[in-house]
């Protein structure tokens, strides 16, 4: 790092002697000397080209700009050198692409346009382009840092407005088969090289599950599982499939989803919108042949029909649907259970009743699964009932942990904006309004049952804070989906990058280790 650092002020320097040394030559009205190299296939004649039209930009002579060029560079650098300051390596970073791109119209125009090269022109060409590659070498996480910065300026300022313009659901469809389409494609290679951090710190075996990243995918965006290869591409450590149920669903009557970006949340109205679990399980199997790229959970609920009109009814449904995923053998790598969607249209089965709930999970154990599962729970019940429910989960060992939680209910709370929830007379809330009330529960349970249950934190993460605030409350994993929709799709990398600042600043080896530390 000093060797390469010492290089890049090094050539910086040689850079300003250069284009020096031709400013001075110009002014003086001198042509500096220009050994013709026989080897060449191109004349070297510095002189056809130093008085071309093409050697001066706006009347200034382009050795000028030069050995501004190369002053900038050494300017961020010593700045960095005395402030430690990410802006200036960001400069940096930029002012070296600058003199890069500059450098390949310059050596177009000489080998092009004129026919003849003009030895101190190419080494100034050569000094970019070296210039350039060390600091991209020196500065990789910032340029990552840097890069993504940009993408999510251009989505939050400008890609985001338009979308914003029409239906909700129809960007949310169109994204998925863009996604889908990509993840297809060899193009998420390319996506996984430029949109991808992941960090050793952020790694971690739980539940006997590798997780790649601490942020995954939340069940409901994914629910027709064609997301499976391409998420790992921007940053997702794993990712839930579904819900699924056991008879497919079309969806409650328009409108399913809407926007309220004050709140900073969504409107769900989907009621368990999915192509059921026989069809599902089918598409799973083609599509996870070779494994899947992260860990992948499917996510199971009771089938949203007037048919299931009995706590029976709807434990058989539920339990059909593990059956039919088991048979395939899907390479999934954990379940979850969600007992907690506020918008189906039977309101007869009540799973929060600790009996009920009981029952199903006595029913799933006889499945005898291998694989763990989750429980997605409700966040908009009081602790007391919260407690019931957590009281059952860990009379059961196969449930190895919980998902904090679904959907936020009570529309009249101060967390909504009253006039964009007048706008939609159905469904939930998803994001901002969810923040607060999860991380409640996360607190409670970690302290609770901390030792015995695996926590997912998930609600109102929008960056790297707001996931850690969930860590440092109990969480070992998040999940998250409407940060996404108003960050844009970088934020994952974003999150992981700034999640290993965080646990570096506060003295953290790995993940692991902050997990629950303000809750002991
Ligand atoms: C469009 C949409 C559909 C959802 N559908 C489901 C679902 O089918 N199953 C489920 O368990 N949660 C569903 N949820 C809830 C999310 O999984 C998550 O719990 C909630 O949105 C809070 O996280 P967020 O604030 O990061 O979005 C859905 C959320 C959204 C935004």
């Amino acid at each position: 790092m000093k060797l390469k650092t010492f290089l890049l002020t090094l050539f910086i320097i040689l850079g300003i002697t250069d284009a020096g040394y031709l400013t001075y030559e110009h002014y003086s009205q001198v042509i500096p000397p220009c050994k013709v190299n026989r080897f060449l296939p191109i004349a070297s004649d510095c002189g056809k080209v130093l008085r071309s039209s093409y050697s001066i930009m706006f009347g200034v002579p382009l050795a000028v700009f030069g050995v501004i060029q190369y002053s900038f560079l050494l300017i961020a650098i010593i700045l960095f050198a005395i402030y430690r300051k990410k802006i200036f390596i960001y400069w940096l970073i930029l002012q070296s692409a600058i003199g890069a791109i500059f450098s390949l119209y310059f050596i177009y125009i000489q080998l092009v346009i004129l026919n003849s090269i003009c030895t101190y022109c190419m080494l100034s060409a050569l000094l970019s382009f070296t210039i350039f590659f060390l600091v991209n070498k020196i500065f990789k996480k910032e340029r990552f840092i840097l890069r993504l910065s940009i993408i999510a300026f251009i989505y939050q300022k400008f890609i985001k407005p338009i979308f914003f313009l029409f239906d909700a659901e129809f960007i949310h469809n169109s994204h998925i088969f863009l996604g889908e389409l990509l993840g297809n494609s060899y193009f998420k290679k390319y996506i996984n090289w430029k949109f991808n951090y992941s960090s050793t710190k952020l790694k971690q075996k739980l539940v006997g599950i590798n997780f790649e990243g601490p942020i995954g995918l939340a069940a409901g965006f994914d629910y027709e599982s064609r997301l499976t290869q391409i998420l790992y591409s921007i940053g997702f450590g794993f990712q839930s499939v579904g819900t699924i149920t056991n008879l497919s669903y079309q969806g409650n009557p328009p409108p399913r989803l809407g926007r309220l970006p004050r709140s900073r949340s969504l409107m769900v109205n989907k009621g368990f919108r999915n192509l059921g679990a026989e069809k599902t399980s089918k598409k799973l199997v083609l599509s996870g042949v070779e494994g899947f790229m992260i860990p992948m959970g499917i996510s199971i609920g009771m089938s949203n029909n007037q048919s299931i009109d009995s706590t029976k009814k709807a434990i058989g449904d539920i339990v059909n649907s593990f059956k039919i995923f088991e048979k395939l053998k899907i390479k999934n790598s954990y379940y979850e259970i969600n007992i907690s969607c506020p918008n189906l249209l039977n309101t007869d089965v009540d799973f929060y009743k600790p009996e009920n709930f009981n029952q199903l999970l006595q029913s799933i154990k006889r499945l005898k699964l291998k694989k763990p599962i989750f429980v997605k729970m409700p966040i908009s019940i009081p602790d007391r009932e919260f407690v019931s429910l957590l009281n059952v989960v860990i009379k059961y060992k196969f449930v190895k942990g919980v998902i904090i939680g679904n959907l936020w209910k009570d529309r009249k709370s101060k967390l909504l904006d009253k006039q964009e929830v007048k706008k939609f007379s159905v469904g939930s809330f998803s994001g901002k309004p969810c923040e607060k009330r999860s991380n409640e529960l996360i607190k409670l349970t970690y302290k609770k049952f901390g030792k015995k249950l695996l926590i997912i934190g998930c609600g109102g993460v929008f960056n790297g804070q707001d996931a850690y605030e969930k860590i440092k409350l109990g969480a070992s994993l998040i999940q998250m989906i409407t940060g996404m929709i108003y960050q844009g799709p970088q934020i994952i990398s974003q999150i992981n990058l700034e999640l290993e600042e965080l646990l570096e600043k506060d003295g953290f080896k790995n993940i692991k280790d902050a997990i629950g530390y303000e809750n002991n």
